[in-house]
């Protein structure tokens, strides 16, 4: 009898622990799905399903988010799906605090490039020329920007100004001591190189010589003197950072252009801190005819940069200098 009781009792026992199985099972299973509409739920509050929703890819949802701001993901969230913000957003010299600008350019003009619209908005070239007035920041050292938008005023100027030798310059240059030593060594190169001898012909040029260049370029008319001359404050000149180069044998800007040592110039200069300030092509970046004469010094790193990634100064200085702030 006792026998039977306890297989009974076994029976009993085992049982139990098979219902306790099953509901731990159930229970688990229970859990998980639970989690995961919890979680689905959740993840549907997201931007990136938002996003997804609209139309963006995965992808694309994810670079939005990984570089934009809460602003503008909101916005895009807002309305319809657009590739072009996408297009305009993941362009390399893209910045956030210009998408807006970016969006109106583009859609007054559709059939412009994106990476040409960002550099005309990084750069304000897109608002026409002498359209702004920037007081530049005199603090960028070899990087201060002087174009058709930041200036200096009639007071500055720097410091560290030096005589150039009439063997390397035509009488009364002078410019920053640190740019006459590089030229000095690009200039030796060019000659052992290319056996002709690179000259300056105007560098530093006060306010007031600015002045006087402007007018009497203006004389023939203002579209030749804005294309070919800075107007006052506004020129690289009174950096004491830029100078005019030619050579012995070509002083002529002309042929100068077509020369030997210019092509060498063009793809070396960087490697002596120079760049190439006013180039083919850029002029709707620029803002002025190409200049074949017109080097600026930047430094090293920043003409190395500028020149591996065939961009101007403008567009450097818009992104790499000042970014997003
Ligand atoms: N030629 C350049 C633009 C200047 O006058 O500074
Ligand atoms: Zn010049």
């Amino acid at each position: 009898m006792a026998k039977k009781r306890r297989r009974k009792l076994r029976t009993e026992v085992k049982r139990a622990m098979l219902y306790i199985l099953v509901f731990v099972i159930v229970g688990i299973y229970a859990i998980n799905e639970s989690i995961k509409i919890y979680k689905e739920e959740q993840y549907k509050k997201t931007d990136e399903y938002k996003l997804i929703e609209i139309g963006y890819e995965k992808e694309k949802a994810e670079y939005i988010i990984n570089n934009t701001n809460d602003e503008i993901v909101n916005y895009l969230k807002t309305n319809n799906y657009n590739e072009t913000y996408y297009d305009i957003i993941s362009s390399k010299y893209y910045l956030n605090k210009n998408f807006e600008a970016y969006v109106q350019y583009q859609e007054l003009h559709e059939k412009e490039e994106i990476d040409l619209i960002i550099a005309l908005v990084n750069t304000n070239a897109a608002s026409g020329w002498y359209n702004k007035e920037i007081d530049t920041d005199i603090t960028k050292g070899d990087l201060i920007l002087v174009n058709k938008f930041y200036h200096l005023n009639n007071e500055f100027e720097r410091d560290d100004l030096v005589k150039a030798q009439l063997s390397y310059a035509y009488a009364d240059n002078e410019a920053a001591e640190k740019v006459l030593l590089a030229f000095k060594d690009m200039k030796a190169d060019v000659e052992e190189k290319l056996g002709v001898r690179l000259m300056i012909n105007s560098s530093y040029r006060s306010y007031e010589t600015q002045e006087e260049i402007y007018n009497e370029f203006k004389k023939v008319s203002l579209k030749y003197a804005d294309s070919y001359a800075a107007r006052p404050g506004y020129s690289e000149h009174q950096t004491g950072l830029a100078i005019d180069i030619t050579s012995l044998e070509h002083p002529n800007a002309k042929v100068f252009s077509e020369s030997e040592e210019y092509e060498w110039l063009k793809n070396n200069c960087y490697k002596y801190g120079f760049i190439l300030r006013y180039p083919e092509n850029k002029e709707n970046i620029t803002g002025y005819s190409t200049e074949s004469w017109h080097f600026r010094y930047v430094g090293e790193i920043a003409a190395k940069k500028i020149h591996d990634e065939n961009i101007t100064f403008d567009e450097y200085y818009a992104y790499y200098v000042e970014g997003d702030k």
